[in-house]
């Protein structure tokens, strides 16, 4: 099988949404599993370590996550146009990770829920693909063959997919979130393989 973390940190649900979604694209494709791993939240208190096994939703990730994924999809609500300090402080705090190479040449994606729809959704995209360029990662996006980014009224972009929780946080994942998201998926984990049969 050819692993693909996906990776999210969510305080209220939608990411974690979008990552579900992502990890079914990425099992739509035979031969391949989608590992689905969350970060604990930072928390003021800097001595605080968190339990083991989180109260609900998908394990924390670990160094083997990371060392034995084919691919790595991570996602994060955008919080000020950028990713949350929960899913940041993932990434500070691995920079063995990156001066051991372990994810160069990986295909790598990000995903996002924002609260608006012009209110830096993108720039949070386009700001989390810039520590998978220092990782030596190979980005995989959307392209307008998925149509369905011509028309939608929500999330998903060209930069990865994504879901908009409007102003009061609820708005559900709508259909074409939803289809782009599992479309997302399943191009990571199709590019992944082919890497992994080189
Ligand atoms: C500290 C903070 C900053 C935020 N900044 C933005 C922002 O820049 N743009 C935006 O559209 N929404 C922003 N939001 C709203 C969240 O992105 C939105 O509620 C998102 O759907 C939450 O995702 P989650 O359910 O995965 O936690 C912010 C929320 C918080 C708590």
């Amino acid at each position: 099988m050819t692993p693909v973390l996906v990776l999210y940190y969510s305080r209220s649900g939608g990411t974690a949404k979008i990552a579900n979604h992502i990890a079914r694209g990425v099992e739509s494709v035979s031969g391949c599993e989608a590992w689905l791993r969350t970060v604990p939240s930072v928390s003021a208190d800097t001595e605080a370590t968190a339990a083991a096994v989180p109260a609900d939703g998908a394990p924390y990730v670990t160094r083997d996550d990371i060392e034995g994924c084919a691919a790595l999809a991570y996602g994060s609500p955008a919080h000020f146009g950028n990713m949350a300090a929960s899913m940041k402080y993932f990434w500070d705090s691995h920079v063995d990770v990156w001066l051991g190479s372990q994810l160069a040449g990986k295909p790598g994606a990000v995903f996002t829920s924002s609260g608006s729809l012009h209110g830096g959704h993108e720039a949070a995209q386009l700001s989390m693909i810039v520590p998978l360029l220092h990782h030596g990662m190979l980005i995989v996006g959307l392209p307008y063959s998925e149509t369905a980014l011509n028309h939608t009224t929500g999330g998903g972009t060209p930069y990865g997919a994504s879901h908009i929780s409007g102003a009061d946080g609820k708005r559900a994942v709508d259909d074409t979130e939803l289809g782009l998201a599992r479309a997302h998926g399943a191009r990571l984990a199709t590019v992944a393989q082919a890497l992994a049969a080189r």
